[in-house]
């Protein structure tokens, strides 16, 4: 069995480099999203918005820096060009979004696509036994829920 430099099987994790790459591919189309809508966003919500909009692509560029560090943790190579990532991922570009609603239910899904990535990413982890991803991504899971639930508040 060959094994990488912190002791899992790198048959394995090979398998799962290419579901984090994946999501870091999308979290990459996910954060600049984000910042098109912080930039973009005007009416009567455009305070609350502008700021939320930046609190959650703040936080993405952290996570995208970790997803990134996690895989060369496990001996792989993250994704790093734009090509790469509108390439694998499934989450889309927004272009010109004029309403304000449709940047928070265009957001909402982007996080809702994510989440499926992290639970596939965990549950691949957690049969490999990386107790390490599967605590990232357990975090990951547990802060998304929370905003889904608040965007959804907010659309209804
Ligand atoms: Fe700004």
């Amino acid at each position: 069995m060959k094994t990488n430099d912190i002791g899992l099987e790198v048959k394995d994790t090979l398998v799962l480099v290419e579901k984090l790459n994946k999501l870091l591919a999308n979290y990459q189309v996910y954060y600049q999203n984000l910042r098109n809508f912080h930039w973009n966003v005007s009416g009567p919500n455009f305070f609350e918005l502008h700021a939320k909009f930046e609190e959650l692509y703040t936080t993405a560029n952290e996570s995208v820096d970790e997803v990134a560090e996690r895989i060369l943790t496990l001996g792989g190579r993250p994704f790093s060009s734009y090509g790469e990532y509108i390439e694998n991922s499934s989450i889309q570009e927004a272009k010109e979004v004029h309403d304000s609603k449709e940047m928070v239910s265009i957001t909402r899904d982007n996080i809702n696509t994510l989440l499926d990535l992290e639970r596939e990413a965990l549950e691949a982890a957690s049969e490999q036994g990386d107790e390490g991803t599967v605590t990232l991504m357990s975090d990951y899971i547990t802060a998304k829920e929370k905003i889904v639930w608040m965007l959804s508040a907010y659309l209804r």
